[in-house]
């Protein structure tokens, strides 16, 4: 079993996230467990506040140090435990990167995902508890949920049992460094489209050639980057 602890002010968010498809699944199947923690449950004020001004002035407010301590410390093992904090300024999540995490996750079956709001986190939290920082891409977004979805969803695809057909990791994009080949299904002709006539010919080891040369001339269009990178 492993699990999966979100901190956030949110906890719905990532709730609803678990609750459809393919991660539904894999709660039900007690793959996955997931521990949405709210962290305004740690807030120990009357009002539950857990944000304040930031020193030195600005605009925004930022995140306090303690209720986000409280809360991680609630989490049993927790100095044992990756803590993820995501930020436009981490590194940016890749592949090469979820397989990093993958491998952290299989080793100590946890991991810690802080999720942070409004225009920050008291820098304290950062460096005493936190263990690695993510983007998700050079964009803003408003909090730290979204990011931790994605990064939750690409490392639990790698665990075991959690997709049905194993060979759909090895074939996809990105394990490969090349974009996926075009997919077709029934019916054969859709307006005036027919399905690439290889595909219907049953021919193994020409259709495996076929999605292979696509696949390259695909990646050469869209992503030469990638191609590079490869040799
Ligand atoms: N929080 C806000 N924007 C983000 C991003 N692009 N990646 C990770 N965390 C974020």
């Amino acid at each position: 079993m492993i699990n999966l602890y979100f901190l956030t002010l949110f906890p719905a968010i990532i709730d609803e996230y678990f609750s459809e498809s393919i991660m539904k699944r894999a709660l039900e199947d007690n793959i996955i467990r997931i521990h949405s923690i709210n962290i305004r449950d740690f807030a120990n004020n009357k009002h539950n506040r857990v944000d304040d001004y930031p020193y030195g002035g600005g605009a925004g407010m930022v995140m306090q140090a303690p209720p986000i301590i409280r809360a991680i410390k609630s989490i049993e093992h927790y100095q044992e435990i990756p803590i993820i904090f995501l930020t436009p300024s981490g590194t940016t999540f890749n592949t090469k990167e979820c397989q990093k995490l993958t491998l952290k996750l299989k080793a100590c079956k946890s991991i810690i995902f802080l999720c942070g709001h409004y225009e920050g986190v008291d820098q304290r939290v950062i460096d005493r508890y936190v263990t690695d920082e993510y983007s998700i891409g050079d964009y803003v977004l408003t909090g730290g949920e979204l990011p931790a979805l994605v990064l939750a969803d690409s490392i639990i695809r790698h665990i075991q049992g959690v997709l049905g057909n194993a060979g759909s990791l090895t074939e996809e994009s990105f394990e490969s460094n090349l974009l996926e080949y075009p997919q077709y299904t029934r019916p054969q002709k859709v307006e005036d489209m027919s399905v690439p006539e290889v595909l219907l010919s049953g021919n193994h080891a020409q259709i495996k050639k076929w999605r292979k040369a696509k696949s390259l001339e695909i990646t050469q269009e869209k992503r030469p980057d990638l191609l590079k990178k490869e040799k």
